[in-house]
């Protein structure tokens, strides 16, 4: 039976069902959110009315004194309720709660000239009030349903506070863990990014912006901002064309595809055009070419960084850049304020492309219903009763054990044995809640996040004493907590060890050089294993770390990410084996820092390493490490064993029709994520080794098989040249099926 909507929602309101059925399944075929003829009149009669200052105001982002998401910027006098009443603000962020959205729109709507009213954004990027675990702890279920479900809750949640625009999806491809916002996106692959990145947009804006409890999204960081160089944040990106089109720009063309709202533009720069003032890709690729109809806002002041990256002699300059290249909104610069009027009279920008801007700011007001009912997202009765609902709970708690990944289990460690009568629970991230949520943890409550440590206690009640020690801190060399750590370790049946990073080590400006567990984790585990007792990893981290050492003593390592709200009992819901663990790796772990960029869908190279020839000199390989990850793309364990046989490919009608069989060949009921991955073996450029064309998340009972069937098409099979067209070329391609990117079954064949 595939697992398809594998939520059983215990429903208090039926309205929440229906809401999420209706929506996801009419979000499956979204269509372009167009502007109404009405709309577009009355849009052109408010141009006509707007001064030029008005007009800039649209453009104008500003921070509220919410989160602060960025540097200070030297606009101290343009207070932004200031701002808004003279018309010079046109949209807030950072800025939540009904009365306090309500109070900003007031102004906007009663003390301001033309009363246009304001849009509230913010980083809602796993979850709103109910944090869920970030984007690549998500990635890892491989369950584009629950991410796309866990959007439409966010949704629901941050519309119910007044808000009608997410900064999300962060749907930048990343292949160096170094690069601490790897823990925002969807991983490594392309392929997968994409899928992922539709159903957020999907999960986001739904059917039609004008239903109150949708968010307008906002595709970021366009472009390529995954790769910079030395994966040191907001460093150069410097990528060839092919490269660029091939691997870093799908997903966020999936995003157009899906209709997102808005895009946001990177930091960086690609091939020495920073992205903010760069026309051809704000305006030959992402309108021209790909059809984008919403609004395209900057980064954290990435205007006036245009002068740190030396395109611009000055912050006016660099606005004159930025609106000629295609942006339209600057988020909290002041640079349009301060600037575009000028520009205008010097004839370096057109009232033309102000226009433009302003047309498509305003659309996207129209189609979130605001000039209809400007307070349409302040309803207190749905902040009361739509935050925290018992059923996003349960969603939450559900999506934290699928999002985990069982990366070592020897000796059936895990799960913990009913006849344990005593566990021990040590280290720094057992009893953490703000670690627990991650990240970019927008208005998440930190008061209801469930630590691992209660979420153990939650589950076992009265029955088994637990007993708690920290051991150590995350991030230093005090050993004092040692001894004790070891007393209650050594006097337990069972241990469990919390282990990872600090919740903000990863993020935005958190790029680490080392990748190994911080401080004196090591050394601590090293010594509560070494008592002899079982003892079970779980990790808390926002990257692939390089946990070599540790993987060679741990017998069971469990990786949960930041699981958010419901960590601690999500996470103990597979430890005490109530979930079977179905996660897959969606970014390989290295083993050590030397070895990054590692990623599995590489080219093989002229003098490629043969592991059958180990000793071979002139090969690509380092002489003191293996070429292998520690655990590769697509890697997880269950609690039960699968195994994969009789794999066809059928190529009538010159198409892909490919079948294998998994058997469940342990003994427990589980879900696999069966991998398709496809090579072709030869191409007018080279190819990567493997490519992933598709899965299929199956769930199998003990001994049960199923027939898996996936197509492909020649699109399918496509790769851009360095013509950047993009078309398959015949010959030979090798299909694999298999657990992960490692393990598969194979067969060749052949298309003309
Ligand atoms: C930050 C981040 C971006 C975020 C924005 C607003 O600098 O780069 O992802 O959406 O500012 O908070």
């Amino acid at each position: 039976m595939l697992s398809d909507n594998f939520f059983s929602f215990k429903i208090a309101g039926l309205s929440f069902v229906l809401f999420v059925l209706c929506t996801s399944v009419i979000s499956q075929n979204i269509v372009r959110q167009n502007i109404s003829s009405s709309d577009r009149i009355k849009i052109e009669e408010l141009l006509k009315k707007m001064t030029i200052e008005e007009k800039i105001g649209q453009l104008s982002l500003f921070q509220s004194d919410g989160d602060i998401t960025g540097p200070a910027m030297n606009n101290n006098d343009n207070k932004y309720y200031k701002l808004i009443k003279e018309g010079k603000a046109g949209a807030i962020f950072n800025v939540y709660t009904v009365d306090n959205v309500r109070g900003l729109q007031k102004i906007a709507i009663e003390e301001s000239h033309l009363k246009i009213p304001l849009i509230f954004g913010y980083d809602v990027i796993h979850g709103h009030r109910t944090i869920f675990p970030i984007p690549l702890g998500q990635s890892c279920s491989w369950d584009l349903k629950a991410i796309e479900e866990s959007e439409q809750i966010a949704a629901m949640e941050a519309t119910a506070e007044g808000l009608n625009w997410t900064f999300a999806p962060m749907v930048d491809i990343a292949r160096d863990p170094r690069w601490g916002r790897v823990a925002e996106g969807a991983g490594e692959d392309t392929w997968l990014g994409c899928k992922i990145a539709e159903a957020r947009v999907h999960g986001f804006q739904g059917k039609d912006l004008k239903d109150p409890h949708t968010l307008l999204a906002c595709a970021k960081h366009f472009a390529a901002y995954g790769a910079p160089q030395a994966g040191r944040d907001y460093n150069t990106v410097d990528i060839s064309q092919v490269s660029l089109y091939e691997w870093y720009l799908p997903p966020y063309k999936a995003c157009v595809d899906a209709g997102v709202g808005s895009v946001m533009t990177s930091f960086n720069e690609i091939a020495g055009v920073p992205s903010t003032s760069n026309k051809w890709l704000l305006t030959d690729l992402l309108r021209k070419s790909w059809g984008f109809k919403g609004f395209v806002v900057t980064d954290y002041g990435a205007i006036n960084e245009l002068v740190n990256h030396g395109v611009a002699t000055d912050e006016k300059q660099a606005a004159g850049l930025a609106l000629n290249a295609g942006v339209d909104m600057d988020m909290q610069g002041s640079t349009y304020l301060n600037s575009l009027t000028d520009l205008l009279k010097e004839k370096k920008v057109t009232l033309k492309q102000i226009d433009d801007a302003v047309r498509v700011v305003l659309e996207a007001k129209f189609k979130l219903g605001l000039f209809d009912d400007p307070y349409r997202y302040c309803k207190k009765e749905r902040q009361e009763k739509e935050l925290m609902t018992v059923e996003s709970q349960a969603f939450a708690r559900k999506f934290v054990a699928r999002s985990c990944v069982l990366l070592k289990n020897d000796n059936q460690t895990l799960p913990i044995p009913a006849t344990v009568k005593s566990i021990a629970v040590i280290g720094p991230l057992a009893d953490s809640k703000r670690d627990m949520l991650g990240n970019w943890a927008a208005a998440g409550e930190l008061e209801k996040c469930v630590t691992l440590l209660e979420g153990i206690r939650n589950h076992v009640g009265k029955d088994i004493p637990i007993v708690y020690e920290k051991g150590c801190n995350t991030n230093d060399l005090d050993k004092s907590g040692f001894d004790k750590a070891l007393k209650i370790a050594s006097s337990a049946d069972y241990v469990i060890l919390a282990l990872g990073e600090e919740g903000e080590m990863t993020g935005e400006a958190s790029s680490r050089t080392d990748l190994d567990l911080p401080g004196v984790q090591n050394e601590l585990a090293e010594q509560v294993i070494g008592t002899g007792k079982p003892v079970a990893v779980v990790l808390f981290n926002g990257r692939p770390l390089t946990i070599t050492k540790l993987n060679n003593m741990a017998p069971a390592i469990l990786e949960s990410w930041f699981g958010g709200t419901q960590a601690g009992n999500g996470i103990s819901d597979i430890l005490f084996g109530e979930v079977n663990p179905a996660g897959k790796l969606t970014m390989t772990f290295p083993r050590n820092v030397g070895q990054i960029p590692l990623f599995y869908n590489a080219k093989n190279t002229g003098r490629p390493y043969n592991p059958k020839t180990p000793d071979e000199k002139y090969v690509s390989r380092y002489i003191d490490v293996t070429n292998d990850p520690l655990y590769p793309f697509g890697f997880g364990l269950s609690y039960t064993t699968f195994a994969y046989s009789g794999l066809t490919v059928d190529t009538t009608g010159n198409k892909l029709t490919i079948r294998v069989t998994v058997k469940n060949t342990g003994t427990r009921d589980g879900e696999e994520v069966a991998q398709l991955y496809v090579q072709d073996k030869v191409g007018s450029i080279t190819r990567p080794v493997k490519e992933l064309k598709g899965f299929k998340k199956v769930m199998l009972k003990t001994d049960e098989t199923a027939v898996l069937t996936f197509s492909l098409g020649k699109d399918d099979l496509a790769f851009y040249h360095p013509d950047l067209k993009k078309y398959w070329e015949p010959g030979e391609f090798i299909i694999y099926i298999g657990t992960n990117s490692k393990e598969t079954i194979s067969t060749s064949v052949f298309l003309n």
